[in-house]
């Protein structure tokens, strides 16, 4: 059988990416279904996760399907130093389906090669963060209508930020504008500018975060500076607070304009923000529920039809 693992987002064609859409859309219609009755999905937490995990095994449970996993590797075998290679193989006996996050980059790709069993990208170290790209463009796609020409501002730490880079990619179809609000020591990597100019994606990059470097953004989306990705903690402290978006900031932004945030917050948008219909990054987590059952779905060899089929059988 064809192995369907979701490790990147960079493969993905934009009509793949827009069934995908499609398919969470028809998840917000209806949520609880049987579609992966009787399956068994592996949640391997490498790394601590509160939405991730959360929404993969809520969407999951909303399928019908049962959940194994753990949340602390240290709880595991590989603590007595087992290789992830022969946990992939342990749990792939077990399990339809491994959501898997890991400290280190290509981790979900491994893991993908030495199994049939098909993986899912939770996050693997600084590299990419598919699943979460694909509720960011469900996000943006609900909030703006279209995916198509939207001027994107990404500010904080463009560096480690794994969300970012699996943004740039997927937005590769869409002809978008970005504008890298990073200090120098976080800018967006070279590999990613490269990547920018190879598929012709415009982006211009700056290191002052103000109300003139937001008033022309369709999407502001906001990063945590990653405490865990220092080796130099000194070097995080100088860096934790150097953007923050305060409520007055946005007074002359955009009437469509939403912010964005994969979260956790630390200090990056200030609480007054929340209440600002501009706001957008807790309904964003919430689009993560639905974009994950599509996800699982697609994954497992569910298709578009046989959800909206499905949605026709219980009306
Ligand atoms: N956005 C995100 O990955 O959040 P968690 O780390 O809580 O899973």
């Amino acid at each position: 059988m064809e192995n369907r693992s979701f490790v990147t987002i960079s493969g993905h064609s934009k009509e793949n990416i827009l069934y995908l859409i499609e398919m969470a859309k028809q998840f917000e219609k209806c949520t609880n279904r049987n579609l992966l009755q009787g399956k068994i999905v592996a949640t391997l937490f490498f790394e601590p996760s509160t939405r991730t995990r959360l929404s993969f095994e809520t969407a999951a449970n909303r399928l019908g399907a049962r959940v194994i996993g753990f949340t602390d590797p240290k709880v595991t075998s590989s603590s007595k130093g087992e290789s992830l290679k022969d946990t992939i193989m342990m749990v792939s006996n077990y399990a339809d389906v491994i959501v898997m996050r890991h400290y280190l980059e290509g981790a979900a790709k491994y893991a993908s090669e030495i199994t049939n069993t098909p993986i899912v990208n939770a996050g693997d170290g600084a590299h990419q963060h598919p699943s979460q790209t694909l509720l960011d463009l469900y996000s943006i796609w609900k909030t703006q209508g279209t995916l198509e020409n939207l001027n994107i501002v990404l500010a904080g730490d463009l560096k480690y930020g794994r969300t970012v880079h699996s943004l740039i990619m997927a937005m590769r179809h869409f002809n978008p504008t970005f504008h890298f609000i990073a200090p120098k020591e976080l800018e967006m990597p070279e590999e990613y500018k490269l990547y920018c100019h190879e598929h012709h994606i415009k982006y211009t990059e700056h290191t002052e975060f103000n109300e003139k470097s937001i008033a022309d953004a369709d999407i502001i989306y906001m990063t945590r500076v990653q405490r865990e990705r220092f080796t130099d903690l000194m070097e995080y402290e100088k860096m934790k607070n150097i953007y923050i978006l305060r409520n007055e900031m946005l007074n002359c932004t955009r009437p469509n304009v939403r912010i964005l945030h994969p979260l956790p917050r630390v200090n990056e948008i200030n609480y007054d923000v929340d209440d600002n219909p501009k706001a957008y990054y807790f309904q964003q987590a919430q689009n993560g529920l639905y974009a994950r059952q599509a996800i699982l779905c697609d994954v497992l060899g569910i298709t578009l039809n046989d959800v909206i089929n499905d949605m026709k059988d219980k009306s």
